[in-house]
């Protein structure tokens, strides 16, 4: 209240000087018009009176009949008194009630007869206050004598001070009600939010509460906002590793944690930098998405995004990528470097800079029409063109210079390729720094000899993988498809007992490393999944108590048309869930420059239509499809609300989008149906595994999720998550990288696997 009051007094202090001076401006107006009009009156009486009395001295005088004229006039209302005057100033005729105060000719009626014109004034006579307005009488156009006439002026002081009083009044109204809204107002968007969020950070301090308070909007508070929900974060995860530090100490678990990771590295890199290269940046400067043409940062709707940030905080290094986004050059200096993430820098992004032609051929040619349906069982064809495939070969050139620029100064590099961009690379870096150690994580599936056979260019490819140290896959089928696929494609021994390959001397290791996501023990969200549900249909402007999401980017491989019509089949055969259920799917527009990507994405919304048009009813629809980019935040909140999410991916190298959903369910809660095509079919068992082709069996697990019972959610979920919490993406780090960094690359492996074998 102190602080308010304080606040607010300078106004306070300012609207009572202003009301003052305004009432006494309005006094003093009031009085003067008063007195103007009581002076005009009298000027107009006298005047009257003048030409009534001037005759008079045509007789001799004093003469009766002019005491009767004053006495007539001096009946008049407010008039005291009315007295004429001879040339001497003795009074010939006065009327009653002053009648001896004014016996002696008054100083206005000798001005008057001296300056030969009316005059006028106000004095105080016997403490009242009174007009003295005096004429010259003349006779034959001389000054015989003057006219007085007295009136009383009380009413005008009375006037007055009633005018005074009512300014006063309205002056302390003004003043109290201007008080009283400059209180509401300044605790409603000041000291209130102030307050709300001094308490919140409190309970924050003392470890109560999570959710931050909401703040009006505005430069200043949204400035605050954001400040105090990452300060919030910060001591949350700050907390949470404590916690899980303590509990890992006190239970001699051996979970990996990203604290751990980051101490096991820094003795493992000896505190050197890593480099990662991969096509897709972390974080994304775009310009005009809704945000008034303001520059806003975007992390990607990216697997790899997801796991890989979370090493790059722990270890410290340089991530290189291509700068798609449209405001990317204006955010980097000199060098093409920028230090992320935004918020608490800790980490180099190098942008690499394409071309539009370059970005078609190697992007989105050879690497999304080429490469990615080949490695993908989903029946869309791969096409390869050869300017595709030069396209490809000089930006991986282009990615290995600028890996080589950024690891000049630092020995026996430890490189980290990412994908399918860039299977060129892993050579063109061993060729520069053979002192390097390279692996390179492919996130995809890796197809059979045969399918691979297809790629006009499967040697040069299988060629330019083979010049790393470790190839990294999900799991082990795509391993051995590898390894199967260099057997044909290349002179090499490969070594299925060690799994690995021997080309001219140098040995790749071929190991399975299932990626994964960071499982936080964040407690109880603020909001029940019921209550987050309501809020999310409120917002979405549906009428349905039970939700399911499926969150994908608009791939043609995650199966999203396929469960759509599961969705459809099981409204069919279950009606009763109509009016109740409804499905939101979060698509990402992914690839949409892609012709395939672009028909995609209108059969989803096409599809979508064709469904809720079957089914909905008033304010229910079965599907929600909300296409655009989801922050990470916006999705939480849907994984929270979700009594199901769906993961029908036709083929799938892991798929993070099961993982997080499982990550995210603290509370033990809802049902995962997951497709047996992701490779993480492999660690959640407890998910209700799908075949995605299959209709029926996708109904039937929907059906089956909706009417799973609380504890058989607990203890499927509970399972789910001690599999991830154990394999988490610390752990997927952390033996990618002690099963590169203990490769010794100075000699050859064995002598005898120098030879190259021919087949
Ligand atoms: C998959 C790939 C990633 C890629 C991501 C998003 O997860 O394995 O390398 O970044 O899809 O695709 P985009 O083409 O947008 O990078």
């Amino acid at each position: 209240m102190r602080t308010t009051l304080k606040l607010i007094s300078p106004l306070i202090v300012s609207v009572v000087v202003v009301s003052l001076l305004f009432a006494g401006y309005q006094v003093r107006t009031e009085r003067r018009v008063l007195r103007n009009d009581l002076s005009r009156r009298d000027e107009i009486l006298g005047e009257s009176l003048q030409e009534n009395v001037e005759p008079q001295f045509d007789r001799p005088l004093p003469d009766k009949s002019l005491q009767r004229l004053v006495d007539r006039f001096g009946q008049r209302e407010h008039l005291k008194c009315v007295a004429v005057y001879n040339a001497n100033g003795v009074a010939l005729a006065v009327t009653s009630g002053l009648a001896s105060l004014f016996q002696i000719r008054p100083a206005a009626a000798a001005l008057a007869a001296e300056r030969d014109t009316g005059f006028g004034e106000f004095l105080s006579v016997n403490n009242t206050p009174v007009h003295v307005y005096a004429l010259p009488l003349h006779s034959n156009d001389q000054v015989v004598g003057t006219l007085a006439l007295v009136h009383d002026a009380t009413y005008i002081d009375q006037q007055v001070a009633h005018t005074l009083r009512d300014s006063l009044v309205n002056a302390l109204v003004q003043t109290l009600l201007v008080t009283l809204l400059a209180l509401i107002l300044v605790r409603w968007t000041l000291t209130g939010p102030l307050a709300r969020t001094a308490k919140w950070l409190r309970t924050l301090r003392t470890g109560q509460s999570h959710a931050p308070p909401s703040l009006p909007q505005g430069e200043v508070f949204d400035q605050l906002h954001h400040e105090v929900t990452h300060l919030a974060r910060d001591l949350n995860a700050a907390r949470a590793t404590a916690e899980e530090e303590a509990r890992l100490r006190d239970t001699n678990d051996s979970l990996w944690t990203a604290e751990r990771l980051r101490v096991s590295l820094s003795s493992k890199l000896q505190n050197k930098p890593l480099f990662v290269i991969a096509n897709r940046e972390p974080y994304m400067h775009v310009r005009g998405i809704g945000n008034n043409g303001n520059v806003q940062v975007i992390v990607p709707a990216s697997g790899l995004v997801t796991a890989l940030e979370p090493v790059l905080l722990a270890t410290e290094g340089t991530w290189i990528a291509h700068g798609a986004g449209s405001a990317d050059r204006e955010t980097v200096d000199a060098k093409d470097h920028l230090r992320v993430p935004p918020d608490h820098p800790k980490y180099t992004l190098r942008r690499v800079w394409l071309s539009a032609e370059e970005e078609k051929g190697y992007y989105e040619g050879f690497a999304n029409e080429g490469i990615w349906p080949l490695c993908h069982i989903a029946h869309t064809r791969p096409i390869f063109r050869p300017e595709d495939w030069v396209a490809y070969q000089e930006v991986n050139r282009r990615f290995a210079d600028a890996a080589i620029e950024e690891m000049e100064s630092t020995e026996s590099p430890i490189v980290l390729v990412q994908d399918y961009h860039f299977a060129l690379l892993p050579r063109m870096i061993k060729e520069a720094r053979p002192d390097a150690r390279v692996a390179i994580f492919w996130h995809t599936p890796w197809p059979n000899p045969e399918v691979f056979g297809i790629c006009p260019w499967g040697r040069e490819l299988i060629d330019g993988l083979l010049g790393a140290d470790l190839v990294g896959f999900h799991i082990q089928s795509h391993c051995n498809n590898f390894l199967s696929t260099v057997d044909r494609a290349v002179e090499a021994l490969t070594e299925w007992d060690r799994f690995s390959v021997n080309r001219q001397g140098h040995v790749t290791r071929v190991r399975p490393f299932p990626i994964s996501v960071a499982l936080q023990e964040n407690g109880q969200p603020a909001r029940t999944m019921a209550e987050e549900s309501a809020a999310l249909c409120n917002e979405l402007g549906i009428s349905a108590t039970v939700l399911g999401v499926g969150v994908d980017r608009v791939d043609y491989t995650k199966g999203i048309l396929e469960r759509f019509r599961g969705i459809e089949l099981f409204f069919e055969l279950y009606p009763s869930y109509q009016r109740r259920f409804t499905f939101v799917q979060l698509g990402a527009p992914s690839r949409t420059k892609i012709e395939r990507y672009q028909t995609l994405l209108d059969q989803v919304a096409s599809e979508t239509e064709r469904i809720n048009a079957r089914f909905q009813a008033g304010h229910w629809k079965p599907i929600v499809f909300l296409k655009r980019h989801h922050s990470h935040e916006e999705i939480a909140r849907f994984y929270h609300a979700a009594s199901l999410c769906m993961v029908t991916s036709l083929h799938d190298g892991m798929n993070l989008v099961a993982k997080e959903f499982v990550a995210s369910r603290g509370d033990n809660r809802g049902v995962l149906i997951l497709s047996t095509f992701a490779g993480a079919a492999l660690e959640l068992t407890d998910s209700l595994l799908v075949n995605p082709y299959d209709v029926q069996q996708l109904a039937g697990a929907i059906h089956r999720a909706l009417n799973m019972p609380v504890e058989e959610q607990a203890a499927r979920m509970q399972r789910m998550r001690d599999s991830v919490r154990e394999h988490n993406v610390y752990r997927w780090a952390a033996s990618l990288l002690s099963d590169l960094t203990e490769i010794r690359i100075d000699a050859p492996e064995r002598a005898e696997s120098a030879e190259p074998l021919t087949r």
